[in-house]
């Protein structure tokens, strides 16, 4: 039996102004993951991968050829120069909520990836992990950004501008941040529409807060780099603060980052397209449990804590 495992991620800075060119930074959440095994099955079985938490089970001869797994494990199947059609079990399990904007649709493929190199006796190097992450994606999102596959496929936290290769960095202390979810549905092409119409109403201010973000996502950088993430948290806060304007927070956003904050967080931020999804909150060791008190009794839906390490 090959076991594999792949990270969630979550956006700690620079959403939406992403879109129009500015960088964004991702990180990896192991406390959140998508797993798969792969088991000789009995000869002629042929391939067969059960996702049960997506309700899915495919059988790899006759699965369409839009199903984004099917796809990506016939692309990592051949890669292995294997016939497309093992007689292997592959299960895969994932904990994390699907279309929550913690990368749960890359994390599965990518996992599916890994398994299927491993137990073809292959290293499953990330740089081709993430190219057939890519490829699902592709089939789920038609033009995703390359954020969800480099950063499930590294596990590590990714410095990103549309257009270019997304670059790898590491931090160089380990810091802690709250993940809580608002129980309401991230709608992201939704969202980005929207900023798109407000934005063409209104170019150079909208063009200006772009700006402001981007100077907050370097500084972010920055501080992981220069191992003081205890500055991310006014960071996120300034963040929040334009995302505010270019009107993607919500009522039920706000109170959860309220919440956080009172408990003692360094300061919040949404996470990811807004309108619902994702808050997240920088915890230092003894805000922890009060923080996910806190934000479990503003109405959070489920938090998690995870380290992002050095
Ligand atoms: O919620 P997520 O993780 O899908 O993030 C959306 C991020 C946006 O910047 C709003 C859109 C994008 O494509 O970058």
């Amino acid at each position: 039996m090959t076991r594999a495992q792949a990270p969630g991620k979550v956006i700690l800075a620079g959403e939406h102004a992403v879109v129009y060119g500015r960088p964004a930074i991702a990180v990896p959440v192991w406390e959140a993951v998508a797993t798969a095994e792969v088991r000789n099955g009995a000869a002629g079985a042929g391939c067969v991968i059960y996702a049960l938490d997506l309700g899915k089970t495919i059988r790899l001869a006759d699965a369409p050829h839009d199903d984004p797994l099917a796809l990506v494990a016939r692309l990592a199947l051949r890669r292995a120069g294997l016939a497309d059609d093992p007689d292997w079990r592959i299960d895969i399990a994932s904990d994390l909520p699907i279309a929550g904007g913690l990368g749960s649709g890359a994390a599965v493929s990518a996992v599916l990836v890994r398994a299927i190199l491993l137990h073809a006796g292959m290293e499953p190097a990330p740089e081709l992990v993430s190219e057939l992450t890519y490829a699902g994606e592709e089939v789920h999102h038609g033009t995703p950004s390359g954020i969800d596959n480099t950063v499930v496929a590294y596990g590590q936290p990714v410095w990103f501008v549309r257009g270019e290769p997304p670059a790898i960095f590491a931090c160089a202390a380990p810091f802690r941040i709250a993940i809580a979810d608002s129980g309401a549905t991230g709608p992201t092409r939704a969202m980005v529409d929207q900023v798109r119409a407000r934005r063409a109403a209104d170019p150079a201010r909208y063009d200006r807060w772009f700006d402001e973000i981007g100077e907050i996502v370097q500084a972010a950088r920055q501080a992981l780099e220069a191992g003081q993430p205890v500055e991310l948290g006014p960071l996120f806060d300034r963040n929040q603060a334009l995302l505010a304007q270019i009107g993607v927070s919500t009522p039920a956003l706000e109170r959860l980052m309220a919440a956080a904050r009172a408990a003692g967080a360094g300061g919040a931020k949404l996470s990811g397209a807004g309108g619902g999804g994702n808050i997240i909150a920088l915890v230092e060791d003894e805000a922890v449990e009060p923080v996910r008190a806190a934000l479990l009794a503003a109405g959070a839906k489920r938090v998690l804590v995870t380290t992002v390490a050095a």
